[in-house]
This record gives structure tokens, sequence and C-alpha cells, in this order.
């Protein structure tokens, strides 16, 4: 079993927790919910490894875990995700965490093998990277798990594509898909951290500017909608035709990404898909232009490509590279193109991570109670764990809804 924890520097401990109580204050569905199952301890015996941007939001969730009784081991998501402060806050208070900002490849790697190597009994992922290696390199420390959750998007997807080909180990609960968490994280949560973490990054003025927003998903249209709000042009490049209309009737300016290359000042990709971004656009672009990636992998914008034409590179910011083209024109990259909300800025704010951790936290405790006899797949979270996880956001926030009548419950199931 893996033993203590590795982190940059413990003595960042108590900088971390600060941090940690200043994200409780604003996570009060989670802390509602820790606080009504601390007593019982449901997770007592289980190990829970978990991949995760390692943030105050994320301290939150496996401290509630940690109270219900559960020994948590948890990695980075990303290799530069990592809050070094709070990491060393929860190195401190029993959590195994292997995790610090700036990690290589394979330290990376290591921190992934190190969690599962704790033969876990609920895996916890944002990307999916722990689940594939518990199904490929590290399969035998698979066998004790009862089920996994996946917090995002692309992680859904790859975990959908092991369950197609039948190879799926155990159950996982899709929380992107709760209602609870894409339409507020995926949406508001990435729209202002993305220009949250472009500000941080370039520290350019907005209004004015055209920002090309690649993908009109849930994240895309959060990025779209925030950077309009700036007084940013905004045009989206898309290849789904319902959802490159709906931009049309959103009112965005909707363009190939050919034609969107020759004008934009600023670019951040939000697809889940590789080359969005490719040689042929980085020819286009203008001098200046800025580029940035706030989906889950950095294989949106061909960074590959983009060394290779490049006949310079420096960094000019602390998160900011400069690219000199041969032709003179200068491109930058915020972030390495990984994703730019987490790495120049903290990621989503605490509100909207109270969603989607309470969505996990809840998953988890399912999992515990009725794992072992669900079906490997991916599984829904249960509308009724996204009515109630609604319900407690909108008790929190003091705001009251009207309830249905009898008689309205009669006349909305009548067909007469
Ligand atoms: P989504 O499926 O709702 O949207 C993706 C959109 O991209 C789709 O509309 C699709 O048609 C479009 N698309 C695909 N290929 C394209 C291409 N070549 N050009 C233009 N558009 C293209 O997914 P989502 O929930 O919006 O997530 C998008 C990405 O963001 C995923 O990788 C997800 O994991 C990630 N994500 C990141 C954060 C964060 O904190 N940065 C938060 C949530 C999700
Ligand atoms: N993903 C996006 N924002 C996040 C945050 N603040 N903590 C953990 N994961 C995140």
């Amino acid at each position: 079993m893996p033993e203590g924890y590795k982190v940059r520097d413990t003595s960042l401990a108590s900088e971390g927790r600060a941090s940690i109580e200043w994200a409780e204050r604003h996570m009060p569905v989670l802390m509602e919910l820790r606080r009504r199952f601390s007593g019982e301890k449901p997770l007592e015996g289980l190990r829970v490894a978990a991949c995760l941007h390692v943030t105050k939001e994320t301290a939150v969730l496996a401290e509630a875990l940690r109270d219900w009784g559960a020994e948590v081991y948890l990695a980075p998501s990303n290799p530069l995700s990592t809050q070094d402060e709070v990491a060393a806050a929860l190195a401190t208070s029993g959590i195994h965490v292997y995790a610090w900002r700036g990690m290589s490849g394979s330290e990376y790697q290591w921190a992934l093998e190190t969690v599962a190597s704790s033969r876990p009994h609920i895996v916890i992922d944002d990307g999916a990277d722990l689940h594939v290696l518990l199904h490929g390199d590290l399969r035998d420390a698979a066998s004790q798990v009862v089920g996994g959750t996946e917090e995002t998007t692309t992680g859904v997807i790859r975990l959908r594509a092991l369950e197609r080909e039948g190879r799926l180990l155990y159950p996982v609960y899709a929380v992107n898909d709760a209602l609870t968490k894409f339409m507020f994280d995926n949406r508001y949560g990435t729209g202002q951290s993305t220009v949250d973490g472009i500000m941080r990054a370039a520290n350019i003025l907005l209004a004015g500017k055209t920002v090309v927003v690649a993908g009109y998903g849930w994240v895309g249209r959060g990025i779209a909608l925030r950077f309009r709000g700036m007084g940013a042009r905004v045009i989206v490049t898309e290849v789904d035709p319902i959802r490159a209309l709906e931009a049309v009737m959103d009112g965005f300016t909707v363009a190939s990404m050919d034609e969107a290359a020759r004008v934009g000042d600023v670019f951040v990709t939000a697809t889940g898909n590789r080359n969005v971004v490719d040689e042929r656009h980085l020819k286009a672009m203008k001098d200046g232009a800025i580029l940035a990636n706030a989906g889950h992998f950095n294989v949106e914008i061909n960074v590959e490509a983009l060394e290779g034409m490049s006949v310079s590179k420096r960094r000019v910011r602390r998160y900011l590279d400069e690219y000199v083209m041969p032709d003179g024109r200068r491109l930058y990259l915020a972030a390495e193109g990984r994703l730019v909300n987490l790495v120049a800025a903290e990621g989503h704010p605490s509100e909207v991570m109270d969603m989607s951790f309470s969505n996990q936290a809840l998953a988890v405790l399912r999992l515990a109670r009725e794992g072992k006899g669900m079906e490997r797949k991916v599984h829904r979270i249960p509308r009724e764990q996204d009515e109630m996880v609604a319900r407690l956001k909108l008790e929190t926030m003091g705001i009251k809804i009207d309830e249905l009548t009898e008689e309205q419950k009669r006349y909305l199931q009548s067909w007469k």
C-alpha cells in the first residue's frame, strides 16, 4: 500500500488551509452533505483513489470523503494544475496526495500509478487517465473496485468507448452528465475561469477584440457568453450544424476556422477534439494572435506544428510563450496549450464546484451502497439526485420556488 504523500513543500500548509476554508464557505451544499454523513461513516474501510485537479475545491471533497471514513489517495488530473499550498494542507491532514505543480510527464504517470496501487474500492476521475490505467497496465489493482465516477465530457467519451468494446471492468457514474454538473460547471464555471485564465496569462483589453471560440458545446457556450460580456466580438466555429445554428441565433458570428483564423485576436478551443487549430490556421493568423485551450487535453491546438514552424520561442510572461514565425509574425500560446483556466487561473469558482462535487460525493455513496450489484456500464446520475442537489443549492442561496398543486398535477397528467 503506498504510504504517506509527496508534495512540493509542506510549509505551505497553513496558506493552503486558509484557502480550503475559503472554499468551504462557498460550497454550502457539499458542506451540508459532509455534516449529514460524518456521524455514520458510510465509507469506513474503503479506499478511494482519485485523479482530480488538486485545488481548494477538490480539497473540500477529499476531506468530506475522509470524514465519511474513507482512506483517500489523490493524484492530479493535469501536471500543471496543482495548487501546491492546497496539496501541502491535504498532505498534513491525512490525505495521501502525490502532486506538485509542474511535474513532468513521467512524474504524472508515477502519481497515477501510486494511487492506483492503493488497490482502491472506488475510483474518482477527471479525464479517465486513472480509469484507463486500471483497465490496462494496472488491471490487477482493479480487482476489488466496486465502481467509479467520471467528472468530465472527455472522460465520459473514453469510458463509453471502453463500454462499447465490452471492456469496462466496473460500473461508472457519468457525473459530468448530471444536469446540475454540465449546465453550470461546464458553462458558467469554464466560461468565467477561462476569461480569468486568459486575463492572468496575457492581461489584454478584451473590449473590441475578436475572440474565436472553437466548439459551441456546454463549455464553448459559456466562454462565448462571457467574452461577449467583456465587450469582445465573438466568432464561433463548429462542426455540428445544429449547434452552429444555435450560436447564430444566440447572436454570434459563425465561420469556419479557415475564415476565423485570418481575423481573430484571441483563439480559445473547447471541443474535446484534436488539431482544431492546425498548421494551416497558424499560417493564416495575424501577428500577435493569442492561443488558449479550455478542453480537457492539450491536443486541440497543434502545438507540435507551432513548435516546428517557429524560428524561436521565449517565455514572455508566466503563462505565455511567444513563437516567432519565419515571416516575422509572433504568435502567443497560453498555458502551454493545457487547460488555461486551471493552469493560468484557479479553475472554476467554488460555488459552481459545490454542485459538481456534491454530485461526486453522492455518487460515491451510491457506489459504496450498491456498486457491487450494478451492471458494468456507464450509468446516468438518477434524476432525484440532480433535483436534490438543485434544491439544496437554491436553499443555500435563500431562493424559494413554487410547488405544483394537486389540481395542477392532475391537469398536467390528463389528455382532456
Ligand atoms: P460538448 O460535447 O458539449 O461540446 C463540444 C463541441 O465541440 C460540440 O458541439 C462539437 O460539435 C464541437 N466540435 C468537435 N470538434 C470540433 C471541431 N473540429 N471544430 C469545431 N467544433 C468542434 O463538450 P463540453 O462539455 O463543452 O466539453 C468540451 C471540452 O471541455 C471537453 O474536453 C471537456 O472534457 C472539457 N471541459 C473542460 C473544463 C475546464 O475546466 N477547462 C470543464 C468542463 C469540460
Ligand atoms: N475543474 C475545473 N475547475 C476545477 C476546480 N476549481 N477544482 C477541481 N476541478 C476543477
